[in-house]
């Protein structure tokens, strides 16, 4: 059992020596790990490091404004903010394959970063929220053959930028690193918010992004989280969504017949990601989700809850 503390401390002096008077540009989405990787940062090279955070338009609701207010208001790191909202959703219209959305997003975030680099830099390095899944799972000490998802946060970056890169949490895992972040005085709700993939939204709508399905999605998972924290289950469980895809089926509104979406809940539980069962919710819980995603949110009209686990599904649909 590996001691956070002493991690803390060794990683802040490989840090310091590292990086020397050279500046850090880190990329930050909300979540725990980018979060965990700027504190650790930051108390190692204060201004030496500048954070970048970049709204895709596939985040969680009201995910912006609760990152901006983390970092100013709470932690105070400073914050590039981005909204790149138009310019993701317009490169991934008429995309339907998982991979690929993956991919495109991923270039994305390396365009927009340029950018970032040209505006803001120099900057002699990249600091990332990588872990030791995300490093196996990416195939990155096993080759290409080993690749079950491509996971954007891996490299990418175009080699003329020359930025090296950092992962200071490369060899830990999720649980890990919660406990280096409150170690580092991380906020409380957001330790406790479920893990998020870098692409979003993007990973949990299945097939064509299309702002119908995102409104949808985001409006029925918000509900999903709501509804798990009211009946004190948000912090057993490790992921807890809804997903939507192009399946549709007929539903009834007053005298109205309506054709509108099937929403997928999917809650698990998990250690590390790497493998992920599915949670045996109360029926009442279940129940009291569907009714609220039939009734709230606009064009759902079907609730369905996923009970398949990992492997040999993944936590998330694409
Ligand atoms: P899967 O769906 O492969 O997901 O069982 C395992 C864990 O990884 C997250 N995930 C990602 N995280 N970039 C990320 O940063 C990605 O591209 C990505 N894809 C999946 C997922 O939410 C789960 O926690």
């Amino acid at each position: 059992e590996w001691d956070m503390e002493s991690f803390i401390e060794s990683t802040i002096k490989d840090i310091r020596n590292q990086v020397g008077k050279e500046k850090v540009l880190a990329a930050v989405s909300g979540g725990i790990d980018s979060t965990t990787v700027a504190a650790l940062m930051h108390k190692a090279i204060g201004d030496q490091l500048r954070c970048v955070f970049i709204n895709h338009g596939l985040l969680r609701q009201d995910e912006e404004k609760d990152v901006v207010k983390l970092f100013k208001d709470q932690m105070d790191i400073d914050l590039i903010y981005i909204n790149a909202e138009k310019q993701f959703l317009g490169k991934l219209k008429g995309v339907t394959d998982p991979e690929k959305k993956r991919k495109i997003i991923g270039e994305e975030f390396a365009n927009v970063f340029v950018d970032v680099v040209k505006k803001n830099g120099p900057f002699q390095w990249l600091a990332q929220g990588t872990l030791y899944p995300d490093v196996i799972e990416s195939g990155v000490s096993k080759g290409p053959a080993a690749v079950i998802k491509t996971h954007h946060n891996v490299g990418g970056l175009p080699k003329w930028l020359d930025l090296k890169v950092i992962e200071p949490l490369r060899y830990l895992y999720k649980d890990e690193v919660r406990k280096v972040a409150r170690l580092l005085g991380v906020p409380d709700d957001l330790l406790k918010r479920h893990p998020f993939p870098g692409p979003g939204l993007a990973v949990r709508i299945i097939g064509e992004i299309t702002p119908e399905k995102t409104r949808i999605c985001k409006h029925a998972s918000k509900i999903v989280e709501d509804e798990l924290k009211a009946a004190g289950w948000y912090d057993k469980v490790w992921q807890a969504y809804a997903a939507v895809g192009d399946d549709r089926a007929v539903g009834v509104l007053g005298d109205e017949r309506v054709y509108g979406h099937i929403i997928m809940i999917r809650v698990v539980e998990s250690v590390d990601a790497m493998t992920a069962d599915w949670s045996r919710l109360p029926y009442e819980l279940i129940e009291r989700m569907s009714s609220r995603i039939t009734n709230e949110v606009e064009g759902a009209t079907w609730v369905t809850y996923a009970v398949s686990s990992k492997p040999p599904a993944t936590i998330e649909p694409q």
